[in-house]
């Protein structure tokens, strides 16, 4: 009896020890998350998911074809480019996303999903890209901010090959030249959609 007795109080002080140390890196964890989401807010829109039962009828609006090649610019948690490769069939998807941890986290389900040979996800901004990087797209998704959407269609978007689809969700934005089309509107749950084509 005595023998269990101090084995217990033994032990004790080492389940503090590990508790604290569990303790520590869920604080760290909870601390890298928060300070990502903040930069991502900083650099223009904060992490918000679209929900999948709307994401395919918002592609599917947008006309999304097997031969595309997507770009998403500040691609989240990666469902915009999942959902493109495995519901459209595309041959290539890209995203761009500057938040370490939403970063980690899509890279950790295009992983466990096997699709590491169609989707590449860069943790870059992407006000920062040149236009070798994004010179294949034939389609973009933006689901941002206007501020960052107004400074894309004026400088990135710009370079863009005549042709290639932009599909904004939720922002569109004050055009005042004549390099973009817009092709149709829709509302589609309490978002509404705007097809462009570069002209
Ligand atoms: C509203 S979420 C959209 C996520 C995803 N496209 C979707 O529809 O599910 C916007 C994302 O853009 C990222 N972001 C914001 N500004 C950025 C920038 N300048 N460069 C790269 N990513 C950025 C944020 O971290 C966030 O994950």
């Amino acid at each position: 009896m005595t023998g269990i007795f101090s084995l217990v109080s033994k032990a004790i002080p080492l389940l503090e020890f590990l508790l604290i140390i569990v303790l520590f890196f869920l604080v760290l964890m909870a601390l890298f998350f928060y300070v990502s989401l903040f930069y991502s807010e900083i650099l223009g829109a904060p992490f918000v998911s679209l929900r999948k039962k709307y994401l395919k009828e918002i592609l599917k609006f947008g006309g999304l074809k097997e031969e595309d090649v997507l770009f998403d610019f500040g691609s989240g948690d990666g469902r915009v480019l999942i959902t493109a490769v495995e519901n459209f069939g595309i041959k290539k998807a890209v995203g761009f996303e500057a938040s370490p941890c939403v970063y980690w986290l899509s890279k950790f389900f295009i992983k466990i999903r096997g699709l590491n040979s169609k989707i590449k996800i860069f943790p870059q901004n992407f006000l920062k890209i040149e236009k070798e990087e994004f010179e294949e797209a034939t389609f973009v998704f933006l689901y941002l901010f206007p501020k960052p959407v107004e400074k894309l269609f004026k400088s990135q978007l710009f370079q863009l090959k005549p042709g290639t689809k932009i599909l904004c969700v939720s922002f569109s934005p004050k055009l005042e030249n004549h390099y973009y089309r817009l092709l149709k509107s829709e509302k589609v749950g309490w978002h509404t959609i705007y097809l462009y084509q570069k002209i």
